[in-house]
């Protein structure tokens, strides 16, 4: 059985004390949740990542991070390493948003040595990716997904993909309050895990979580959810508050 993962981008938001407050909500509305064989991810900024793995200790909150830069260590101004991430103990980091690679010039050849560098650092990868409006428009959207995947995934070895999870984000989607239908998402899942068992066989392609992310809400969560080869959702702005945000976790 696949991992269900319910991940809250929280992106350029929230501060010191907005944090405490939301990541303390969020332990005590799923506290008595059944959340076997789910995962409950947070990604709050950077300065804000220290205390939040402190106050989500002996939870059911994964607090992982939402970028980092490639490199070991050196000079890169204003940037983290997966070393600085360990050290404070995160285990996953988010890599290729839409929003990097938008505002802040993030390839797919620079998001290819950030996924190694994760590996090779032993964190685990939410590794983002999708369409612009125009590409589905002109119906490109398949060849689109697949060059990204290729680009910066389809030089690991197969064993690496134990640490990585897809996230498949039409960019028409995000913040837009426009989702992509369930049949749109699942018939994107369906072809991104039919790349992989070409790419690495069945036993990967089977294993791997793909989730959607694009506007998801408490009122269509359960709808894209139920898609058979949907396993979560990343969410943004929904992740913000605690109602919203424990209702999708309900959806899985
Ligand atoms: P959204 O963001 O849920 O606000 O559309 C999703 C994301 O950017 O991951």
């Amino acid at each position: 059985m696949r991992t269900k993962i319910v991940a809250g981008n929280w992106k350029m938001n929230n501060n010191l004390d907005e944090t405490k407050k939301l990541i303390k909500g969020i332990r005590k509305s799923i506290k008595k949740l059944p959340l076997e064989n789910t995962r409950v991810i947070v990604a709050p900024t950077f300065v804000n990542l220290n205390s939040a793995v402190k106050r989500a200790k002996k939870s059911k909150i994964e607090v992982v991070a939402q970028n980092m830069h490639q490199a070991k260590n050196g000079a890169f101004t204003g940037e983290v390493s997966a070393d600085m991430l360990k050290s404070i103990g995160i285990k996953t980091v988010i890599l290729g948003h839409s929003e990097r690679r938008t505002y802040f010039g993030e390839t797919d050849a620079i998001l290819a040595e950030k996924v190694t560098s994760a590996i090779e650092n032993k964190l685990g990868v939410i590794f983002c990716f999708g369409e612009l409006l125009e590409d589905r428009k002109s119906d490109n959207h398949f060849s689109v997904v697949e060059n990204q995947l290729k680009k910066a995934l389809f030089h690991l070895e197969e064993k690496n993909f134990k640490k990585i999870v897809l996230a498949y984000e039409p960019v028409w989607a995000i913040g837009t309050g426009e989702t992509a239908s369930p049949e749109q998402a699942q018939e994107m899942h369906a072809f991104i895990r039919g790349l992989f068992e070409k790419q690495y066989g069945k036993g990967v392609a089977s294993r791997i979580s793909i989730l959607y992310g694009g506007s998801v809400k408490p009122a269509n969560a359960e709808e894209i959810f139920s898609k058979p080869d949907v396993d979560g959702g990343l969410i943004g702005g929904a992740a913000l508050k605690v109602e919203d945000f424990t209702a999708i976790i309900k959806a899985i």
